[in-house]
């Protein structure tokens, strides 16, 4: 037994709760201010979403306002979109293009490496003044990996990579399924929750809620004419697992060994395009290997602590974020990735899933907000009633997709950083093994 005044892992039971109280209060937020945002790598967006020199994007990370852009060299920079000056946000637009960044308030013009290039009157600052110092502050530590753009807000953290852990393998099952580059494309579903940022952690990759909370979209596909059982039958390839990456990162997925032909729980292709998709399986099976381009192919639900969740179905892939405004409110921002190179019938499915099914007004995602924010209602009563179970699957040595290791791996790296609090592994991480070498798991463990 591993106990914290928020987590009791019980190994013996088994059993694993978490106190509600982590859902309310607000000293809990302040301190997952100062323990968690203010010492993860967050995510900051996709390089794709800045494909040109001079291309910005201003969005909010961990609480600070800030400028993504690509210098005129090709380089991706991030820096606050604070105004050294006086401290104005200095650009306003979500997007857009430009050399230079101009403050509207006094005229400060900043480049997109964010150095101080003009400024009215310079010389009544007079001869000593020093503009090297005076550009855009920039993150303690901005870093890439296959794309996917993160940034720290404290020097002392460990690299990128490290952070990433067994997710870095993760990530290159995105960033692998085109040879011309993975893009985000279209626009940004901003939305918001009454309920807990913790609490979309724990839902977007629960396995476990999807015929119950979804049942109606279930329905919806099957009285269309879809065939339901071959979705969730293995078809010869490795069932669907929940998988502790490190870091407090975890993965439910498998390998449904289709050979391309799966779209998920997204309509049939139709016959030129799903043959088009079974040699883009193959192309990739040459390239990675059978077992990656199963893997690839088959979609996946991670989450890399403490909040970024990518969702790929096949029938399409969101990325989003969500920060905590208040212990019981936050704000979500979701983005679809796909292949540039993608087969174009598949590309509109997957567009068109973005909106009808991820979407604020989606088949899914307002059932899952219902979900969260009933939850956080129910947390109302945190006194009399202050434990939620999440021990689904801690009998198994191999937790299933829809079981709830993946959920213990994040609270148990929360209380890590919350208190302290040093909870043993359930089973072994999976870890960083690189691509080629990397069986996923096989049928029999
Ligand atoms: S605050 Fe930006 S120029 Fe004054
Ligand atoms: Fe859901």
């Amino acid at each position: 037994m591993t106990e914290s005044p928020y987590v009791i892992d019980d190994r013996e039971t088994p059993r694993f709760r978490v106190r509600r109280s982590t859902m309310v209060a607000s000293e809990i937020l302040d301190e997952e201010r100062r323990q968690i945002f203010d010492r993860s790598w967050l995510y900051v967006g996709h390089e794709s979403e800045i494909p040109a020199p001079h291309d910005f994007r201003t969005r909010s990370v961990g609480g600070r306002p800030i400028i993504l852009t690509r210098h005129t060299d090709g380089s991706v920079q991030v820096f606050i979109n604070s105004c050294p000056h006086r401290g104005m946000q200095v650009e306003s637009r979500p997007q857009g293009h430009g050399r230079f960044l101009k403050c509207f308030y006094h005229g400060w013009s900043f480049n997109t490496e964010g150095a101080l290039v003009a400024i009215p009157d310079e010389a009544s600052y007079g001869e000593n003044f020093d503009r090297q110092n005076l550009g855009l502050v920039h993150p303690p530590h901005v870093a890439s990996y296959r794309g996917f753009v993160f940034l720290c807000w404290s020097a002392d953290v460990v690299d990128l990579e490290t952070y990433l852990a067994g997710a870095a393998d993760i990530l290159d099952l995105f960033a692998d399924q085109s040879e011309t580059g993975m893009r985000v494309i279209g626009g940004t579903h901003l939305y918001a929750a009454r309920a807990n940022w913790k609490l979309l952690s724990e839902n977007s990759y629960d396995g476990y809620h999807a015929l119950t909370t979804h049942h109606r979209y279930l329905a919806m596909l099957k009285a269309s004419g879809k065939d339901l059982q071959s979705v969730f039958r293995s078809s010869g390839g490795t069932p669907a697992l929940g998988w502790d990456l490190g870091n407090g990162h975890a993965v439910i997925g498998g390998s449904d060994g289709s050979g391309g032909n799966n779209t998920g729980l997204g309509r049939d292709l139709s016959g030129p395009a799903l043959v088009k998709q079974i040699a883009r399986r193959d192309r990739f099976a040459e390239l990675y290997g059978a077992d990656w381009a199963d893997r690839m192919f088959s979609g996946r639900n991670v989450v890399i602590f403490p909040n970024l969740a990518l969702v790929d179905l096949i029938m399409g892939i969101t990325i989003r974020t969500y920060y905590p405004v208040s212990p019981d409110y936050m704000e979500v921002s979701a983005w679809s990735l796909q292949p540039s190179d993608d087969e174009p019938e598949l590309r509109q499915m997957r567009q068109e899933n973005f909106l009808t099914f991820w979407g604020p007004a989606g088949l899914a995602t307002p059932d899952d907000i219902e979900a969260l924010e009933r939850c956080q209602k129910g947390f109302a009563a945190h006194d009399q009633a202050p434990w939620s179970d999440i021990s689904r699957g801690m009998v198994r040595s191999r937790p299933a997709f829809n079981d709830e290791l993946q959920m213990r791996v994040f609270w148990r790296e929360w209380d890590r950083r919350m208190t302290g609090t040093v909870h043993p592994l359930e089973g072994p991480a999976l870890p960083r093994s690189g691509r080629l070498a990397l069986p996923y798991v096989s049928a029999n463990q």
